[in-house]
């Protein structure tokens, strides 16, 4: 079966959601453990009472020290799949080729609009229409690597931030289990023609 890990700094919903797919049987893999680089994030606590097993990475030594962490239980685990659900750091060029093509993450926008660390912000301060969700593989860049899957989220007339940021995390939470289940099936996701 494959494996993957998942990498989070904050609140973990969509490590959750994924963890109930693997769980529920929908997403059939084996989620071998949850990492973050913050000791604090509450997805650490989530996937702990739902008994995954967890390591913070060394970040406060810096990049190097954290990766090095990281790359060593990939290897002890067998890793195949690295999967960033909300991990705020960017990886090292190094690493990102060590695991080139393997390592997949979610960004709350239509990419290329609305890259970095606040998609969802952004993306209303602009007073867009429509904006989404991104499943992408990762590259060197910020949010710039081949696109897996997209779903488009409206902004509905009279809504609040919040009503949107609930939208688009409704949308992540069935999107990225259900774009994992099909790159773990080996499909080519990047192909224009399927
Ligand atoms: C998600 O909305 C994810 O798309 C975003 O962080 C949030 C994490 O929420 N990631 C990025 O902005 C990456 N550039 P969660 O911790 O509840 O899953």
């Amino acid at each position: 079966m494959t494996t993957f890990a998942v990498l989070l700094s904050g609140r973990g919903t969509n490590m959750r959601a994924i963890a109930s797919a693997v769980r529920s049987g929908r997403l059939r893999a084996q989620l071998s453990f949850v990492a973050s680089d913050r000791a604090d994030a509450l997805g650490l606590r989530a996937a702990e009472r739902m008994g995954f097993e967890t390591a913070v990475l060394p970040y406060d030594a810096g990049r190097a020290a954290g990766e090095k962490a990281l790359a060593a239980l990939c290897t002890e685990r067998r890793i195949e799949w690295i999967v960033l659900a909300g991990f705020m750091r960017l990886l090292s060029p190094a690493f990102v080729d060590a695991y080139r093509n393997r390592i997949v993450n979610i960004h709350p926008a239509l990419l290329p609009s609305f890259p970095g660390t606040d998609g969802i912000g952004d993306a209303w301060r602009r007073g867009v229409k429509v904006t989404g969700v991104t499943v992408h593989l990762v590259d060197e860049g910020v949010d710039t690597g081949p696109i897996l899957a997209q779903k488009a989220v409206p902004v509905k007339p009279g809504d609040e931030r919040e009503d949107l940021e609930r939208r688009i995390h409704r949308a992540e939470h069935f999107l990225y289990w259900r774009t994992l289940s099909e790159l773990f099936s080996g499909r080519d996701l990047t192909a224009r023609r399927r």
